[in-house]
């Protein structure tokens, strides 16, 4: 399909970001351009291998929205019988994360920066992940901005294609109203159940500033049906 084509059928996508101008340190830069080549995924002309990215086959766990990546570094290091793919579009959070991972020196983890929508619309592979994490959601608390919130029926259907029967959704907000929301689109989602587990989720840092603020922290987990579908 050529770019007029494009244009035509797929209006401007709604983004569950902003760009945020967020000062990149040194270090970051650094880590941004010396680092990446060894702890980076960049988009490819097919899909992701990632049998040959770890070098193994392992459970495999996707992070979107990662933010500074002090808790997915933490818990890849809980968890060397995982692997994990973070996912996040904040430069100086990606160069912080960077930072981490190459002084923890992780076999277990790799970094995505880009949009997870088109990343879980293109990059991974159909049934290719055990376990999707979403800590700490923008909340987008404003009623004319809930069309930004990440979690919505399409956002589901992407969740569907690349999550193994039996996989995982796990959720956690300190807002309200954004449970609330995410409790609505799930329910309409027939082949998801709700689940309790604990995947020993570590505190994040938008967890510690809900929690200055006075929010309850609710987790929210569902397994999507191992029938086929
Ligand atoms: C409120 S912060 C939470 C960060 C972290 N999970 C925590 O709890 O500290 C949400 C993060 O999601 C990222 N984000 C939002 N939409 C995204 C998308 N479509 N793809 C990748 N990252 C996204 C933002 O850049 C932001 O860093």
């Amino acid at each position: 399909m050529n770019s007029g084509e494009d244009k035509i059928t797929h209006p401007r996508r709604v983004r569950s970001f902003v760009r945020r101008a967020g000062r990149v340190t040194a270090g970051q830069q650094r880590a941004l351009r010396e680092l990446w080549p060894r702890w980076g995924l960049d988009e490819v002309s097919d899909e992701l291998d990632l049998d040959a990215i770890f070098g193994r086959q392992a459970p495999r766990v996707v992070e979107i929205g990662f933010g500074d990546g002090e808790s997915l570094v933490a818990m890849a290091a809980a968890n060397p019988e995982l692997d994990f793919v973070g996912i996040e579009v904040h430069e100086p959070g990606v160069g912080h994360c960077l930072l981490q991972l190459d002084a923890a020196n992780l076999s277990n983890l790799r970094l995505i920066r880009h949009d997870a929508i088109e990343v879980l619309a293109g990059w991974l592979p159909a049934q290719s992940i055990d376990r999707v994490q979403l800590f700490f959601p923008d909340p987008w608390p404003k009623k004319r901005h809930h069309k930004r919130r990440i979690v919505q029926p399409g956002f589901i259907a992407l969740l569907r294609r690349i999550l193994k029967p039996g996989g995982v959704m796990q959720v956690a907000t300190d807002w309200a109203n954004y449970a609330e929301h995410i409790e609505d689109v799930m329910r309409q989602e027939t082949d998801f159940e709700r689940i309790a587990i604990d995947s020993g989720r570590l505190e994040t840092k938008f967890e510690r500033r809900g929690q200055r603020l006075g929010h309850d922290i609710v987790d929210l987990s569902y397994r999507l049906a191992s029938a086929v579908r």
